[in-house]
């Protein structure tokens, strides 16, 4: 990857280059109307992971995924009647709806952060249109700052925080609202505002004809030593297991993991980008089994560890009985 990534006239070769540059699982970033986009192949596990390792989030939120067009849009979420109102209104723009994910989607689980929803946009800058088309499949893009960092508005912002971890950097311009997009949900008590934006409330509420929910509507509350909003297993999580007891799976790390065990390995080099882009896939295939307890091998607390950590020891944590996990995380920028 480039020392220091070029920043590119979205001309017609650039924006080739920069289609190929994501088929081949790199980083592009891109501008959007809110803010530059940091952009993978939203069906590439480890290009998804390489989002992570490069912002440095400590955490794995759900990604937005970018598309040209609300038919690409229908073939990877699911849209009802509300969903679809406010996508033929807002469509393109800064609007991002979270809806249930359709079961064949090809997304990343990892861009997803595991939940059975999808948080959706077409963007209306020319330049995210032009590579949406030239790429031809959905592209995973936060803001293109490092994690705690502010969003990019320009191209220089890019290459100044994240210009040695992305392939190129195409210029737009400057964004026109340099401010992120607006998340709508869609919940039990109907849509709800998850995230403010460059749309407002009351354009949401006119296009509606109704007033959005309140966010604890749609919300389950928070119960000790779990987030409620976050996939869970529903196999318990054992952590730090150095072996599998008889009846577990193991989640193993790394070469010094027991052979011939029943299970999987996040990454039998010891990657932990590999093993960040193996987590929720390999969680889900172990959970699929049945099976009643997963052991977890030790991850490193460094680099992607962090976030792979962070989510194991959610994902561990004592649950509220009866209830499953909703599907509805954190939103805060990031
Ligand atoms: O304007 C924008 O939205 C920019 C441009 C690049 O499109 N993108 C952006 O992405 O702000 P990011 O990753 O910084 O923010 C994504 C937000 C997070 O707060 C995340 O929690 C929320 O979207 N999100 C993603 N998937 C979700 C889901 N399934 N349910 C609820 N929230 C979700
Ligand atoms: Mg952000």
């Amino acid at each position: 990857m480039a020392e220091w990534a070029p920043i590119l006239t979205p001309d017609r070769a650039a924006l080739a280059t920069a289609a190929a540059r994501l088929r081949e699982g790199q980083l592009v970033a891109f501008p959007t109307e809110t803010v530059y986009g940091l952009g993978a192949d939203a069906t590439n596990d480890r290009a998804v992971a390489a989002i992570f390792a490069a912002k440095a989030r400590p955490r794995f939120n759900p990604l937005i995924i970018h598309v040209a067009d609300l038919d690409r849009a229908t073939t990877l979420g699911e849209f009802f009647a509300p969903a679809l109102c406010l996508a033929e209104k807002f469509w393109p723009g800064p609007l991002t709806l979270v809806v249930p994910r359709r079961p064949e989607a090809p997304i990343s689980h990892l861009a997803t952060a595991g939940l059975a929803t999808v948080a959706l946009r077409v963007p209306a800058h020319p330049v995210a249109l032009d590579l949406l088309r030239a790429f031809d499949g959905p592209i995973a893009a936060p803001s293109a700052n490092p994690s705690g960092r502010l969003s990019p508005t320009e191209a220089e912002h890019v290459q100044e925080g994240l210009g040695d971890k992305v392939a190129l950097i195409l210029d737009g311009g400057p964004c026109r609202h340099g401010l992120e997009s607006t998340i709508v949900g869609f919940g039990e008590g109907g849509p709800v505002l998850l995230r403010p934006g460059a749309i407002t409330r009351e354009a949401l509420e006119a296009a509606l004809g109704r007033p959005l929910a309140a966010k604890s509507l749609a919300q389950k509350p928070e119960s000790p030593g779990q987030l409620a909003s976050h996939y869970a297993p529903k196999a318990r999580l054992r952590l730090n297991a150095h072996e599998a007891r008889p009846g577990e799976m193991l989640l193993a790390f790394g070469p010094g993991a027991p052979k011939d065990v029943p299970g999987l390995n996040l990454s039998p080099e010891g990657d932990l980008v590999e093993a960040a882009a193996n987590l929720f896939a390999y969680l889900h295939i172990l959970d699929e089994t049945g099976v009643a307890s997963i052991a977890v091998m030790p991850i490193p607390e460094t680099g992607l560890g962090e976030a792979i950590n962070d989510r194991l020891r959610r994902a561990a944590a004592p649950r509220e009985t009866g209830g499953n996990p909703t599907e509805v995380p954190e939103t805060k920028p990031s």
